[in-house]
């Protein structure tokens, strides 16, 4: 277990307790390391018209893209459990939509980087890790739009 996958484990839990996901229960957190060691999360709000929902990657996503910084992921950490008080619990790892992995694409595309995916489960305990490339083979991105070599 290395360090930096603990801890983006640990923020993406963190990231999770603050889901708004009332109509699922089911509490998704994760967490972008940058390149420069930064760390930005994010988490799923879901809404009354369900099919709106956003997913935890996609917020964390929309957070760095903001920033500017969309070029700039280096690997990635999700969790989705069922909070049990203060605690988040499940025991399988949780794996990222389809959309979303389109959605980290477009980052990982930008960053040069076929990025590594860690799904965790909702008390963390349970991890696999992935390359993006394994996730979503044969991705469409900006190099098909001749935007990236
Ligand atoms: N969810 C995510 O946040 N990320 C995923 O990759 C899978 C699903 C959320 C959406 C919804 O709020 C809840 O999990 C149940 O589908």
């Amino acid at each position: 277990m290395t360090k930096t996958r603990d801890s983006l484990i640990d923020a993406a839990r963190d990231a999770a307790s603050r889901a708004y996901a009332p109509y699922s229960g089911f509490y998704v957190g994760a967490a972008l390391l940058l390149k420069n060691g930064d760390v930005v999360t994010g988490a799923n709000v879901e809404n009354a018209s369900y099919g709106l929902t956003l997913c935890a990657e996609t917020a964390a996503v929309a957070k760095i893209a903001n920033e500017g910084w969309i070029g700039e992921l280096a690997e990635i950490a999700i969790v989705g459990g069922r909070p049990d008080g203060e605690a988040l619990i499940g025991s399988d790892p949780v794996n990222p939509c389809g959309r979303c992995r389109q959605i980290l694409n477009e980052a990982a595309e930008r960053s040069k980087t076929d990025l590594l995916v860690h799904c965790a489960s909702g008390d963390g305990r349970a991890v696999t890790t992935y390359r993006l490339s394994e996730l979503l083979p044969a991705a469409f991105g900006p190099k098909d739009l001749g935007l990236i070599d």
